[in-house]
C-alpha cells in the first residue's frame, strides 16, 4: 500500500477550510497533519475552534479534533509536519501571495484556493480535467524563483467550472468559441461563514458580487492557455461577458450560457454527444477524487437544479442542460457545479492527487 502524504489545511477553519477536512477524511492518498488558521484560532484544539461554527453536514473527522491549529503565518511550524498545503485563508491579497510563496520557498507543495496568484504568470490556475499540461511549467517555476522542491499552483474561481468545462470539451474536439455572455446564480456558500446576512438573501437575489464578473471573464482564458517560455499565455479569443448573482442556495453555483462560434458550427446532437462522451486524463489515470463521467448532460427540460444535480459524483461532476437554439448567438445552456466541492476544495484535492500522479510531489 502507498505511503500517505501528509498534507496540511491553512485556513481550516473557515467554509473551505471545513469542506477540506470533510472531503480529506480517510483519503486514500493524503493524510491531514497540519491545521493552520489566524490568531484568532491559533493555540485551540481544532474541535473548539470551530466550536458554533461548523457547518458540515456530517462531524469533525476524528482524526482532526483534537489536533492543535496553528498560527497560519508562522510558516516554520508545518517544518516536518507535512509536504503539501491547501490554501483556504481569507486575508489581504498581498498578504495572501507573500504567505503562500513563503510556504513554497520553505519546500511546501501549495495549492491555493484564494485569488492572489490566479494572475501570477508562472502559477498555473489549475480544472485538471482541461489544463492537466499545465503543471509542466513547475520546473521553470522552480528555477526561477529559486525553490528547491516548494511549488504553487491555484484553483479558479469558484463560478467557472460549470461553463468552462463544457466551452472546453468543444474546444478540444475542433470548434472555436468566438463569445459568450453567462449569467452566473451563485450560492451563499460561495461567501464563505457566516457570508451575506441573511436579511439580505432571504427572498432576495444581489445582483453584485465584489470582483466576481471580472474574475469570470478572465480566468477562463488562462485557464484555456497554453504554456510558453515559463508563462502560462491566456487565449484571448474568447470573449466572455458576464452577470454573477448571489442567490438564495446552499450550496451550487449555476450559470445560464449563450455562446457563439467561430467558424463551423455544431450540430445540437453532437454537441451533446461530445458532452456525454468527454473524459480526460483524471480519469485515464483513476485519481481518487475524478469523478467518472466528469461531465453529465440531462435531458429534462428543467435540469440542471441545485438541489437535485450538485452532488453527482461526490459533488465532482458538472452538469448541463437546456441546450437550445439562442436568437442572438448560436446556443444556450445551463451548467451547474458544486461550489465548495468541485469548485474550491475537491478541485484543489483533485490537483493535489494529478501532482503526486505525475511526480511534481512525492
Ligand atoms: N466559499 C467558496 O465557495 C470558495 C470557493 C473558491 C474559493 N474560495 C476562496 O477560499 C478562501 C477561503 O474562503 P472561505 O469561504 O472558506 O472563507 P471563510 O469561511 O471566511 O474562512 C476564512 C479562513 O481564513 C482564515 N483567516 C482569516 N484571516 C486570517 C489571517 N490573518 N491569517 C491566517 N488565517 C486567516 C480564517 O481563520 P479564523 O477562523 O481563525 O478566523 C478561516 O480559516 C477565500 O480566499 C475565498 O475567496 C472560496
Amino acid at each position: 500500500m502507498r505511503k500517505k502524504l501528509k498534507v496540511g489545511v491553512i485556513g481550516a477553519t473557515g467554509m473551505v477550510g471545513q469542506n477540506y477536512l470533510r472531503l480529506l477524511d480517510r483519503h486514500p492518498w493524503f493524510e491531514v497533519t497540519y491545521l493552520a488558521a489566524s490568531l484568532n484560532s491559533a493555540g485551540k484544539k481544532y474541535k473548539d475552534a470551530v466550536a458554533g461554527r461548523w457547518v458540515m453536514r456530517s462531524d469533525i473527522p476524528q482524526d482532526c479534533r483534537d489536533i492543535v491549529v496553528e498560527d497560519a503565518g508562522k510558516v516554520e511550524n508545518a517544518i516536518g509536519k507535512c509536504s503539501l498545503v491547501f490554501s483556504a485563508v481569507d486575508m489581504d491579497k498581498l498578504a495572501i501571495m507573500a504567505l503562500e510563496a513563503e510556504y513554497a520557498r520553505q519546500g511546501f507543495a501549495v495549492v491555493s484556493n484564494n485569488s492572489a496568484h490566479r494572475s501570477t504568470e508562472d502559477v498555473p490556475v489549475m480544472v485538471p480535467e482541461i489544463n492537466y499540461d499545465h503543471l509542466k511549467i513547475i520546473p521553470q517555476q522552480q528555477k526561477q524563483r529559486g525553490w528547491n522542491k516548494g511549488l504553487l499552483v491555484v484553483k479558479p474561481n469558484c463560478s467557472i467550472q460549470s461553463y468552462v468545462l463544457p466551452i472546453h470539451a468543444l474546444i478540444k474536439a475542433g470548434y472555436s468559441i468566438d463569445k459568450m455572455i453567462v449569467t452566473t446564480l451563485q450560492a451563499v456558500s460561495g461567501a464563505g461563514y457566516p457570508g451575506v446576512a441573511s436579511i439580505d438573501m432571504i427572498d432576495n437575489i444581489v445582483p453584485y458580487i465584489d470582483g466576481e464578473e471580472e474574475k469570470s471573464e478572465i480566468e477562463p482564458r488562462k485557464v484555456l492557455g497554453k504554456v510558453e517560455d515559463g508563462k502560462i499565455i491566456p487565449d484571448e479569443s474568447i470573449k466572455i461577458s458576464a452577470h454573477c448573482n448571489r442567490v438564495p442556495v446552499t450550496d451550487g453555483h449555476t450559470a445560464c450560457c449563450s455562446i457563439q462560434f467561430a467558424g463551423k458550427k455544431p450540430e445540437i446532437n453532437e454537441i451533446v454527444d461530445i458532452w456525454r462522451n468527454f473524459t480526460a486524463v483524471p480519469q485515464e489515470l483513476k485519481l481518487p477524487s475524478a469523478p467518472i463521467p466528469p461531465m453529465v448532460y440531462r435531458d429534462e427540460v428543467n435540469r440542471p437544479q441545485p438541489q437535485k444535480d450538485r452532488d453527482i459524483g461526490n459533488a465532482m461532476t458538472v452538469t448541463v442542460g437546456r441546450l437550445r437554439k439562442c436568437n442572438v448567438f448560436d446556443y444556450r445552456f445551463v451548467g451547474l457545479h458544486h461550489n465548495t466541492v468541485r469548485g474550491a476544495a475537491g478541485g484543489a484535492i483533485l490537483t493535489a492527487e494529478l501532482l503526486m500522479a505525475q511526480g511534481y510531489v512525492k
